[in-house]
């Protein structure tokens, strides 16, 4: 386990020129001049080594730990399993933080506040995602007792946090990012909605509104009533009144509609059902859950952290003979089991080798020994086996997939639970009164995997595929001038030569349209088949999300993508469904609505 390259009867990794060139910018190591000294197949092994070694703990022989490392390494550098960014990153050098995922409490006390942007600094250095609620902190304007003056207000700290996580760049190997989230019932939520309206403020940071059951309820009750918020130092809850309106209060659905507005003018606010996942959560003996990671998959509880790791869909997919559509390609459900008990495993022996930054975060993970287990490559797999995203069959199809990853993946846990004991706050939990015991206290989620879907050359997480061709930017250089990467749906390629009729003409024109729709030369089979973000309706994707949610311990990353020529009653409308649906939160982007767009179309 000590050498730098695998054994020499070990594969070479099987990776792309993009995800090449995502390597060598932001994963490989170099040496002080800047220069390489690792190849893809150390690194690989550098990982699978490194989290091999926690077996060692747990009296592994050497021999044991080595037969794990490699079945680690193959399942890596095969593009089957990836874990998140900074466990390839870190893993047996650097700060040796694993994790991507991270919630710190916010308290209302200058003290705190500072503590917390301390945190914050230290796991985004290392690439680590940071998640707060704000909702302790006073509103705007009301009394400190000490100073005899009054609260800045949660907006003003989140200020303080961002300009935090813009300082620390140096030295970290991707921006920093944040989840803000403040309570519905909060004085301050009126301001909140609005916040991100200056398009230059809190720029690293996701905000979403956490809605209440109540507010749920006083919405479908009626939604002319006063809304009412509760100051979080007083206890004493008032009517919200509008910002420079003396007498003029919010009603419920006034404000509600002001959420759907500007989520569908900027994207943001997205909404967290937060007493929903708190109803969910299996370990309420640990308290309450107030807020979720960057990208929202991950609800976790004040100092604790989740490691994650996707396995690609699309490499368990038997080719059927000829095109898709006209052979029978076959999901392979065995192999599929077998690999989620492999991975549930690296995931745990992640947390036995993980450096966390502090203390406090090192108790509270090593308590819950969450992980996150989930996929990416969905839309691969569906293009392969011949099914459109926004079919009956993809939703039962994506239902069956996460029914076993659960399945499976508990399981897992039970075994390492039987070898390695029962995660800490286990006695007490919901798992205890059902009897189950298990290792981790949560197993599944599904993350957008941005950047390992690179690496692994496969659609985002449980996303449609965004075009069949397109250009991608990718990180910055130094001097600021960004990389296009031009990339073009392998499936959809060999397909549509197989067919003859692919061409530079037709990708040009997917790169102009971002659709196959209007493209009369492709047979009609094929653009039912081969559908993108842009053709697939918002219900669908929020069903699309509601199935994977069913059997999911945590969240589900999801975008609802939106045409830029929705209304907001189209937002509303899917605000409802995704209520109706029992979704733990939701995230609209209306296509066009913002400047930056990680990936465009060309023009
Ligand atoms: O693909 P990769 O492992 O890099 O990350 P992802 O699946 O896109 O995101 C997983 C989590 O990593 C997010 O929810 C964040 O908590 C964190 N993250 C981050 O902190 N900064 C980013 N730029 C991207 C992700």
């Amino acid at each position: 386990l000590d050498a730098v390259d695998p054994p020499a009867d070990l594969p070479d990794p099987d990776v792309a020129e993009n995800a090449l060139t995502v390597l060598e910018r932001r994963y490989l190591i170099r040496n002080e001049a800047g220069e390489l000294v690792e190849t893809p197949r150390q690194l690989f092994w550098r990982v699978a080594r490194t989290v091999a070694r926690a077996e060692l703990k747990f009296n592994a022989l050497a021999e044991e730990a080595l037969e794990v490392a490699r079945d680690y390494y193959t399942l890596m550098s095969q593009r089957m399993f990836l874990p998140n960014s900074p466990c390839l990153s870190n893993a047996g050098r650097g700060s040796g933080m694993l994790s991507a995922c991270f919630v710190l409490p916010v308290t209302d006390s200058v003290d705190g506040i500072y503590d917390a942007v301390k945190a914050t600094a230290l796991i985004q250095k290392a690439g680590g995602g940071t998640g707060f609620s704000f909702s302790s902190i006073r509103a705007a304007g009301e009394r400190v007792d000490s100073s005899g003056g009054s609260g800045a207000g949660p907006l003003t700290f989140m200020e303080v946090f961002s300009k935090a996580s813009d300082s620390i760049q140096q030295g970290a190997f991707r921006k920093g990012a944040n989840m803000g989230i403040l309570r519905i019932d909060h004085p301050d939520v009126g301001d909140f909605i609005v916040v991100k309206d200056d398009r230059t403020k809190l720029t690293n940071f996701n905000i979403s509104v956490a809605i209440t059951d109540a507010f749920i309820e006083a919405l479908e009750r009626d939604p002319s009533a006063i809304h009412e918020v509760k100051d979080p130092h007083t206890g004493v809850w008032r009517p919200l009144q509008k910002r420079g309106q003396a007498g003029a209060f919010w009603t419920v659905g006034e404000l509600w509609t002001e959420i759907i507005e500007h989520a569908h003018a900027t994207g943001e606010p997205g909404l967290v059902f937060i007493d929903r996942i708190n109803a969910q959560n299996p370990i309420k003996n640990v308290g309450a859950i107030e807020a979720t990671n960057p990208c929202g998959e991950q609800p976790l509880h004040a100092w604790d952290s989740c490691n994650l790791g996707s396995i690609n869909l699309g490499r368990f997919v038997i080719p059927g003979e000829g095109a898709a559509g006209t052979a029978t390609p076959q999901f392979h459900w065995d192999a599929y089991r077998e690999v989620i008990h492999t991975c549930t495993r690296f995931l745990d022996d992640v947390i036995e080798v993980n450096e966390y930054p502090l203390r406090e975060i090192a108790e509270m993970s090593r308590m819950t020994r969450r992980i996150g287990l989930g996929v990416m490559g969905f839309a691969d797999a569906l293009f392969e086996l011949g099914i459109p995203y926004d079919s009956a069959e993809a939703l039962s199809f994506a239902e069956e997939v996460m029914r076993v990853l659960d399945e499976e993946s508990h399981l897992a846990s039970e075994v390492l639970a039987e070898e390695r004991g029962v995660f800490a706050a286990w006695e007490g939990s919901e798992w205890e009164k059902r009897g189950v015991r298990l290792r981790n206290s949560y197993t599944t989620t599904i993350a957008p995997t941005g950047t390992i879907s690179i690496i692994a050359g496969c659609s985002g997480g449980i996303e449609p595929m965004f075009s069949l061709a397109f250009e991608r930017q990718v990180m910055r250089d130094t001097d600021g001038t960004p990389t296009v990467m031009r990339e073009v749906n392998e499936v959809f390629e060999r397909v549509a030569t197989a067919s003859g009729y692919f061409s530079e003409e037709l990708i040009e024109k997917i790169l102009e349209e971002g659709t196959l729709a209007h493209i009369d030369d492709v047979p009609e089979a094929h653009r039912e088949l081969f559908v993108t973000a842009h053709d697939i309706a918002p219900e669908s994707h929020v069903k699309m999300q509601a199935a994977f949610q069913r059997h999911c311990d945590a969240a589900i990353s999801k975008t609802i993508n939106f045409p830029n020529d929705a209304s907001i009653d189209d937002v509303r409308q899917i605000y409802d469904l995704a209520i109706d649906l029992d979704l733990k939160g939701v995230t609209v982007y209306r296509d066009g609505c913002r400047e930056m767009q990680p990936m465009a179309l060309k023009g």
